[in-house]
């Protein structure tokens, strides 16, 4: 695990990270969770007109309210932050010069279709390495054995294999692989044929329904060199997302029961151009069963409109707004700030396993 503390040198372990949440994680979340000693990530996605203004934000929260807490870097124009990017929609141009400007510890990038990969993912893999002269790491998230393969042998030849891969497994919030396995049987696999392939090293962060230190010590056990949550940081004081969708991570429970992964919370939103072999977990809502019942789109997507404006309302029992979330929802039960979901996490999971 020394790699992480030598390109992330004010990480504590076992390393616990932010997932690049569109909309939810902003520069303050990314920030804060960095202070606590983990690597916090802004969600960017496809709005990279938002990248200054997050990539600011998390700057100033490190000269304010972080300002007493030593955050060693690699290089002193190196920001203690990673940004996420959802692939299928970001624009590697329009994002350059905020990333060459601020120079974000790692950049993440998500969510093309299989066949676009080598060359969306090498095209920003090359051109951040470019721009930041290796100082931004890149981290690529995916979701099965083929596709770690497919980032690592498959890119070795033009020299792009990514730093740093993340591994989401099946019960994690929000969009993923429509078919994958559980984080329980894919790190271990992964790590395995890496191995045998020639890449033993690799660094491995495990997603996926981790949602407390237990998860945590889990994930290391199966060969991961630290976590990311998403669906956790949810109920987190930092976290921009509003009360009712707060109200509805606090309320959800038997995760594998209440969440549900489907294509219709994208399609009742407008968000279609996902490609084909990715969907999304969320909690169970009324979308979702009148989908299931045989409502078509179009009535589904202006009952949804309808249901905009009631607010916080529109999320709970019979509500329709979206509340992406992981099988892991129902561990979590109360709103913490991200200091405490950080050291709070580090520490069940270092009682469990020692970690130095
Ligand atoms: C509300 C929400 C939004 C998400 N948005 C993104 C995103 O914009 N980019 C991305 O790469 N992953 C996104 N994810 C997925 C995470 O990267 C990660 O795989 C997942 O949160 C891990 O599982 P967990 O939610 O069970 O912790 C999102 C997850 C959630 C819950």
């Amino acid at each position: 695990m020394s790699f992480l503390k030598k390109d992330y040198p004010w990480i504590q372990l076992p390393l616990i990270t932010c997932a690049p949440m569109l909309f939810a994680a902003t520069g303050e979340l990314a920030a804060a969770v960095s202070a606590a000693g983990g690597i916090g990530f802004i969600g960017i996605g496809f709005k990279e007109e938002d990248l200054e203004t997050q990539l600011s934000q998390a700057t100033r929260h490190f000269q304010t309210t972080h300002k007493d807490v030593k955050m060693a870097t690699t290089s002193p124009e190196v920001l203690p932050v990673g940004v996420g990017f959802l692939n299928w929609g970001a624009n590697l141009d329009a994002a350059l010069p905020a990333i060459k400007k601020h120079v974000p510890a790692a950049v993440w990038l998500f969510g093309v279709a299989k066949e676009t990969m080598i060359s969306v993912y090498g095209s920003w893999i090359t051109r951040v390495r470019e721009v930041t002269g290796g100082c931004t790491k890149v981290w690529v998230q995916v979701g099965s054995v083929a596709d770690a393969l497919h980032m690592t042998v498959d890119m070795k030849d033009s020299n792009s294999v990514p730093d740093v891969l993340v591994l989401q497994g099946v019960d994690a919030g929000g969009h993923g692989l429509k078919h994958g396995a559980g984080i329980i049987t894919l790190m271990p696999e992964v790590r395995d044929t890496l191995a045998s392939k020639g890449f033993p090293d690799i660094p491995l962060i495990a997603a996926g329904g981790i949602s407390d230190g237990r998860g945590v010590a889990a994930s290391l056990c199966l060969g991961a060199d630290g976590i990311c949550m998403g669906t956790r940081f949810l109920a987190c004081s930092q976290t921009a997302i509003t009360q009712g969708y707060r109200n509805e991570i606090l309320r959800a429970s038997d995760g594998g029961r209440s969440t549900v992964r489907s294509t219709v919370y994208d399609r009742v939103r407008g968000y279609v151009e996902w490609p084909e072999e990715y969907d999304g977990r969320g909690v169970t809502n009324q979308s979702y069963f009148d989908e299931q019942k045989g409502m078509e789109d179009e009535e589904n997507r202006k009952l949804y409109e309808a249901e905009k404006q009631k607010g916080d309302a529109g999320w709970g029992v019979g509500g329709r707004m979206t509340t992406y979330a992981g099988t892991g929802v129902g561990l979590v039960k109360t709103v913490e700030s991200a200091e405490e979901i950080v050291r709070k996490t580090r520490e069940e999971a270092k009682k469990i396993i020692k970690c130095d």
